[in-house]
């Protein structure tokens, strides 16, 4: 699909209004972010990437696959209580993993830090399941919490405060398989 032709970004009535990153220039970023992670961590040592679902899972397997050094990959299911667009600050673990993290550098995979109601949740319950280190690592990173328990280590593009849909990010479980992010 020509990515200018955005008919296909149009449903349910809404209809997207500019393309923000490219697949190229997303593919680019998720090759650096990649490389770099390999970089940093200790070589050797076991190695945990566990994509939040559902939006990481585009950029998750990207990226795992530029990372190149033996990984385990895990995924957790986190969900806010309460609905719409208010999040209560709640976070109820859907599906979570048995996965062992004493001993392991574990890796949160976002796609889009916002609020940061999610990490602040979550992060220090994962804590307590004892990792040898704890970072996340988000595509997109809105510059909008003001008290972020950790920020993230690693970071694909400073997003501009639009709602942002496409490569894994919904809106109403739409759009996520747009190879593109836009703006709707
Ligand atoms: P936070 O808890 O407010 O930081 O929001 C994190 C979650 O909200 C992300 O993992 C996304 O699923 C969702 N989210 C936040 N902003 C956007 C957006 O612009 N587009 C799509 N989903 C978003
Ligand atoms: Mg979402």
């Amino acid at each position: 699909m020509p990515e200018t032709d955005l008919t296909l970004a149009r449903t349910g009535g809404r209809a997207l209004t500019r393309i923000v990153y490219s697949a190229e220039q997303i593919a680019e970023r998720v090759r650096e972010m990649g490389r770099q992670i390999a970089d940093e961590l200790p070589a050797d040592e076991p190695v945990l990437v566990l994509g939040l679902l559902k939006g990481s899972f585009i950029f998750l397997s990207d990226l795992v696959r530029e990372i190149t050094r033996p990984l385990q990959v895990d995924f957790l299911v986190a969900s806010s209580y309460g609905s719409g667009t208010t999040s209560s600050g709640e976070v109820k673990l859907l599906y979570d993993p048995n996965a062992e993290f004493r001993g392991r550098h574990v890796i949160v995979v976002e796609d889009i830090v916002d609020s940061g109601t999610t990490l602040n949740r979550l992060l220090p319950m994962l804590e307590e399941r004892g990792p040898r280190s704890l970072e996340v690592c988000t595509l997109l990173h809105k510059h909008i919490a003001a008290n972020l328990v950790k920020e993230p280590r690693w970071v694909g593009f400073d997003a501009p405060h639009e709602f942002l849909i496409g490569y894994g990010l919904d809106h109403s479980e739409d759009f996520r398989n747009l190879p593109f992010i836009g703006s709707l």
